[in-house]
């Protein structure tokens, strides 16, 4: 097997470091953006190619490997050249995938190539080839994923180092985990990305990354981080995708999970992936979700595995059978909730908040309002009143902050997150 690599940064300095301790697979071609540039791996004896698709176009090669990242450009024509050439593509790239899966696809089919993209989801995690192979027997019900080490880095680091967000994203960006403009991270988008891919391995469905629903951890204060873990609880930005009825929600929002749980315990830049099939149950996927190392493994994976005849189509369903599904309402997924709502300390507001959510059907299963001393040290006029709710409809909730935020009871706006359960949506809506 001979292979072009397309991008010799991060991950494919790390595949060519792993590869040139293995002998199963050959590198004849290597593409960047600059010849002379101080490399972490070696490519003496190694064919360069100033041009992308002049590479991909190189009868020499068999399979070629995007290494570059982007949503489109240079990726994307990598991509359409070498799937029109008839060879092998792997890629690490879920803003390509997620954009233009479709049409990949169908390429690769018509041109009976296959596509690898283990590494575009969670790096070392083996959640892809589990889906496309172990799992494909189940009907999924839902996927559950810290899909971002970034955000995962940053959480971990309010929980057990009490940093506020600023210092965190700092730490996180000296140590090469955030990029200088971290917001694809932070933003939610990446998560979005990794989440539509694995709902289209999941549902057999075209990738729908405009459909999912995005929150980020921007809003995540310090002060969230403690009152949660007061009550038990740790904040993890999740990616969802779960089939409800004969539809399907897509969604990343900062989570409560339980301190007791397997994704409380997924700290630092790690991933983990939550997958529940009707037969198989629950299975818990962790690891090294970045890096070098861990990210050229999975690319490394796939090459071999193709090398050894593999032929999955790229959302495990062949292309002519991927069929749009339609969309359930967020506001319609029903779970308790986490509020947290600044007001000023006058007597009267704890009892017009409860009010309004008592009038909107919200059910509160625990208040706390933050302690005094603490206030009084950080000399502030307005206090934390946090509320705990029973399962509630994203609906009632959003009506309820309008009416609080209406009634000017709020010194900043309202924060309102879902905590984690284990609960069919289906029985809710019955
Ligand atoms: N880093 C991770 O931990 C990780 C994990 C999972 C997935 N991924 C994915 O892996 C891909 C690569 O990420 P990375 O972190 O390795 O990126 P990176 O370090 O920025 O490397 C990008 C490489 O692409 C080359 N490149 C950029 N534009 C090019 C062009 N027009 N023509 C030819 N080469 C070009 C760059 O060349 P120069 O070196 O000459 O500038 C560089 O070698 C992305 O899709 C990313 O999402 C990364």
């Amino acid at each position: 097997m001979r292979i072009a690599v397309a991008g010799l940064g991060t991950v494919g300095g790390g595949l060519l470091n792993l590869l040139q301790q293995r002998d199963s697979v050959q590198v004849v071609a290597v593409c960047a953006r600059t010849r002379h540039k101080k490399r972490t791996c070696s490519i003496e004896g190694i064919a360069w190619y100033d041009d992308v698709v002049t590479m991909a176009r190189d009868a020499e090669v068999d399979l070629v490997v995007e290494l570059m990242g982007g949503e489109g450009g240079v990726a994307l024509d990598c991509a359409r050249t070498a799937l029109q050439q008839g060879k092998n593509f792997v890629t690490a790239n879920k803003a390509l995938l997620a954009r233009h899966g479709a049409e990949i696809s169908r390429l690769a089919e018509a041109k009976g190539c296959v596509i690898g993209w283990e590494a575009a989801v969670a790096a070392a995690v083996p959640v892809v080839a589990a889906m496309r192979q172990s799992l494909l027997a189940n009907n999924t019900q839902r996927i559950t994923g810290i899909v971002n080490g970034t955000c995962n880095y940053i959480l971990s680091r309010l929980e057990t180092q009490n940093e506020d967000f600023a210092t965190a994203l700092r730490g996180a960006q000296e140590k090469g985990y955030a990029e200088a403009d971290p917001r694809a991270d932070t933003q939610g988008f990446d998560s979005a990305q990794k989440i539509a891919l694995l709902a289209a391995l999941a549902f057999a469905t075209p990738p729908a990354l405009d459909e999912v629903s995005v929150e980020g951890i921007e809003q995540v204060s310090l002060d969230d981080v403690n009152f949660a873990k007061r009550r038990g609880f740790a904040i993890r930005l999740l990616a969802i995708a779960e089939r409800i009825e004969d539809k399907i929600s897509l969604r990343v929002h900062p989570t409560l999970v339980r301190l007791d749980s397997d994704f409380a315990a997924v700290c630092g830049v790690r991933n983990a992936i939550l997958y529940q099939g009707d037969f198989s149950g629950q299975v818990f996927l962790a690891g090294q979700g970045a890096g070098a190392a861990a990210t050229a493994s999975a690319v490394a994976g796939d090459i071999l595995d193709i090398a050894r005849g593999r032929s999955t189509p790229l959302f495990g369903t062949p292309d002519a059978k991927l069929n749009p599904l339609p969309f359930f309402p967020l506001q319609d997924i029903v779970s308790p909730w986490y509020l947290h709502f600044r007001v000023q300390d006058k007597v009267g507001v704890v009892a017009a908040i409860a009010t309004v959510l008592s009038e909107c059907n919200i059910s509160i299963s625990a208040i706390l309002q933050d302690d005094t001393r603490a206030r009084q040290q950080r000399a502030m006029s307005c206090v934390s009143l946090l509320m705990w709710t029973h399962r509630t409809p994203g609906s009632a909730v959003a009506r309820a902050l309008h009416a609080i935020e209406k009634a000017k009871l709020l010194q900043g706006r309202a924060v309102a997150w879902r905590i984690l359960d284990d609960e069919p949506q289906v029985e809710q809506q019955a």
